[in-house]
């Protein structure tokens, strides 16, 4: 990777972005991974590698409540990792629906800075029109269910986010600009109060 043109101290801590699926975090996390040189996780991605099948066959073959089990070890092991030395944090894009189990809450605040990037329903409507990959949205109504799925998560999204932003019509380099500083802010914070 070339050297990256805004490096960030995050006290060897990830920065994980949350929100609804079509909210921009893939294409966030690649812009932010750009401009730090911190590697992208991809959580959904991981998943499928480590189980061998696509999120839409791990929902039809083995549940949703199993994918969701699944997550929550990923973040358990990525919570309990160091990252030093040769590891640097990652910055973590999760899926849509991480942030409704306590534990996740806990486990992502626990380990780095967390964004909630949101976007309104027609924005998230059109990132998501040319997809098939995202089961909850394979209906006959996806923005009655964007809608309601707003609406149920944006309690949640909000008491795990230590930052929020409206990316409604920024584009990915702004984006991930605003996150950086916000990043930097958080962080000197902490190791203020360290001292
Ligand atoms: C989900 C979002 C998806 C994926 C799965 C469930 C959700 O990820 O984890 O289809 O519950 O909102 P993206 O948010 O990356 O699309």
């Amino acid at each position: 990777m070339s050297s990256p043109r805004y490096p960030l101290n995050t006290n060897n801590r990830p920065i994980a972005l949350v929100g609804l699926m079509g909210c921009g975090k893939s294409t966030v996390g690649k812009e932010l991974s750009r401009q730090t040189g911190m590697p992208l996780l991809d959580m959904d991605t991981v998943i499928e590698e480590q189980i061998g099948k696509s999120i839409p066959e791990i929902f039809s073959e083995c549940g949703e409540a199993h994918f969701r089990a699944l997550e929550t070890a990923l973040l358990r092991y990525l919570a309990e990792r160091r990252y030093d030395g040769e590891r640097k944090p990652p910055i973590i894009s999760t899926g849509g629906g991480v942030v409704m189990r306590e534990e996740n809450r806990r486990l992502l605040r626990q380990l780095g800075f967390v964004v909630w990037l949101n976007a309104d329903v027609r924005t998230l409507l059109q990132r998501t029109a040319r997809s098939s990959h995202r089961p909850l949205l394979r209906n006959a109504d996806p923005e009655g269910t964007l809608r309601r799925l707003l609406a149920e998560r944006a309690p949640a999204y909000a008491a795990t986010a230590h930052y929020s932003l409206d990316c409604t019509r920024t584009n990915a380099f702004a984006t991930a600009r605003r996150v950086c500083k916000a990043a930097a802010r958080y962080f000197a914070a902490l190791r203020r109060s360290a001292h």
